[in-house]
């Protein structure tokens, strides 16, 4: 089948395995594979996961966080814990609990859970983890693996279908690694837009805070970022300490912030 750039390959190979980018280092400008090199490469697989107990500790003041996590790639990729990940739940760790204190915290694509847990570990008494039903069972094991049933609830949501009734309008949203699957994106932008716009709309004058940990795995990913630009502008964190650690690994933390002509239409709907 003829490619006419490397998108439609990228594109092309994303329908055939929508976990590839996981398991491959990013693209690199310089270093373009021709297409039949590119054809013949096998991604690089991670061992394979079952059932096991990670024990994670990060650093806090005034005592580091600790996290017991089932892991296990059965339900699906979300079951492992993935690098930005670990960098985000990092980030809030070193925030403190004062950066969670009555806020309501709603975390996308949680996988494991582990950004949420680590929020609520922190001391959010209001944390809600979603993903999809496959990865629902290992979130609620590693809710009670670290007793925080009374502060986090496990949900589904997917992405880009209406947001449940029940859900809260969120202070403060996590998402990690959550860039990977083209037909995706559009999604995640409208579960970001629809999120940000419950909080206006509900009539709470303090905008919702998006923290969103990515990391680059392909070209193709510049989609992604050419559709949320049509809804939100973000910055970079450049204020946190290990960011030039993992920046080396293609992993940014960025702030997202809805647009203002976007935020006024989301409040106009409720006056
Ligand atoms: C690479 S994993 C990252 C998991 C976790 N955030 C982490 O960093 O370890 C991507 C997550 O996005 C979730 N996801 C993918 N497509 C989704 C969709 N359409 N709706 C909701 N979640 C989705 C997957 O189930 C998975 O848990």
């Amino acid at each position: 089948m003829p490619f006419h750039d490397d998108l439609a390959l990228d594109e092309h190979l994303d329908d055939l395995d929508p976990l590839r980018h996981l398991m491959q280092q990013p693209d690199s400008d310089e270093s373009d594979l021709d297409l039949d090199l590119k054809l013949a490469l096998l991604p690089q697989q991670p061992r394979s996961i079952y059932d096991e107990t990670l024990h994670l500790s990060f650093i806090s003041n005034p005592d580091p966080i600790t996290i017991s996590l089932a892991v296990d790639a059965a339900p699906g990729c979300g079951g492992i814990a993935w690098p930005a990940g670990e960098v985000l739940a990092s980030f809030l760790a070193k925030q403190g609990a004062a950066y969670v204190r009555g806020r309501t915290i709603l975390e996308l694509g949680s996988g494991t859970g582990l950004v949420g847990l680590v929020a609520a570990k922190l001391g959010g008494t209001t944390v809600c983890i979603t993903d999809q039903a496959m990865l629902l069972d290992i979130m609620r094991r590693n809710v009670r693996a670290n007793a925080l049933q009374d502060s986090v609830r496990v949900a589904e949501l997917n992405w880009g279908t209406p947001l449940p009734q029940d859900i809260s309008p969120p202070d403060l949203i996590l998402a990690a690694d959550c860039v990977y699957y083209e037909p995706a994106f559009p999604l995640l932008v409208q579960t970001l837009a629809d999120l940000v716009d419950l909080q206006a709309q509900r009539g709470k004058d303090t905008d919702t805070e998006v923290l969103f940990c990515y990391k680059k795995r392909r070209k193709a990913d510049k989609r992604f970022f050419a559709l949320l630009k049509k809804g939100f502008s973000w910055t970079e964190v450049m204020d946190d300490p290990d960011r030039e650690v993992y920046t080396r690994d293609a992993i940014s933390l960025l702030r997202l912030f809805r647009r203002k002509d976007h935020k006024e239409e989301a409040r106009r709907r409720i006056a």
